[in-house]
This record gives C-alpha cells, sequence and structure tokens, in this order.
C-alpha cells in the first residue's frame, strides 16, 4: 500500500492558532482547520472516504475546553455510532481518530497524522466505500 491518504481536521482554538496557517498548510497535506471539532458531522467524514482518504483525523479542544461548550464531546458521540454504521461498509473503526488536547503553534500535527498513517498502513486499503 502506498502511504496512507488521512484527511485532517483540527480545531483552531486549540491548534495551531500560533502558527502560520498558510506555511503550515503548503507541509501538511490534507489538513483542514475548522471551527470547532463539534462542526465535523457524518457527512464531512463519509464525503473524505468516498474521495480517496484512507483515514480521517478529528484534533479538537480538551475536554472541558471547546469554546462552543460541548462541540468536542458532541462529536465523540457521534463517531461512536458513526465507526458502527461504517464497518456496515467494511470501514475498520481504527479509520476515524479523534485526539483532544491542545498543540497551539500546530507542531504535533504531522507527527499525529505520521501515527495514524502507519496505523492505517497496516489496514491496508478499504475494501468497500461505497454503498
Ligand atoms: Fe475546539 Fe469546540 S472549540 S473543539
Amino acid at each position: 500500500m502506498n502511504k496512507p491518504k488521512i484527511v485532517c481536521f483540527s480545531c483552531k482554538f486549540s491548534w495551531s492558532y500560533l502558527a502560520d496557517e498558510s506555511k503550515l498548510a503548503a507541509e501538511i497535506s490534507n489538513w483542514i482547520p475548522i471551527i470547532c471539532a463539534g462542526k465535523i458531522d457524518a457527512e464531512y467524514l463519509v464525503d473524505a472516504f468516498l474521495h480517496g482518504a484512507d483515514g480521517v483525523l478529528i484534533l479538537g479542544c480538551p475536554e472541558g475546553d471547546c469554546h462552543y461548550q460541548d462541540g468536542n464531546i458532541e462529536t465523540k458521540k457521534r463517531l461512536a455510532l458513526l465507526r458502527q454504521a461504517l464497518a456496515v461498509y467494511n470501514i475498520e473503526p481504527e479509520r476515524i481518530r479523534l485526539v483532544l488536547a491542545r498543540d497551539p503553534e500546530g507542531k504535533d500535527i504531522p507527527g499525529h497524522i505520521e501515527e495514524m498513517a502507519k496505523a492505517i498502513g497496516q489496514l491496508g486499503k478499504i475494501k468497500t466505500a461505497k454503498a
């Protein structure tokens, strides 16, 4: 398997808000800064897989620190259900990862992506991404 394609969504309130976003975007493929992990819904994730992602990484604020009260926790709950739904299409639950932490400089983002890519590489390609 070639290097797995990981799509990474990161909340701007805890991740890379002190970084030069355009510079970081040039260094990180498929990185999408967002306002709150709670904005990620199932459609975004399914769309990523349908467009060739091997995995989706969501970086949100630490628990108790979401600027929209509980968007990160709502996403955590939503992902639990979504992983079950995606299993029907042979998309393993490990292909979606949520990390709730803080990284103002965004220095850890590439490492998180790399670590997930290694794990996904062991799974191989998605057998079926379409219904
Ligand atoms: Fe960062 Fe909600 S504001 S996860």
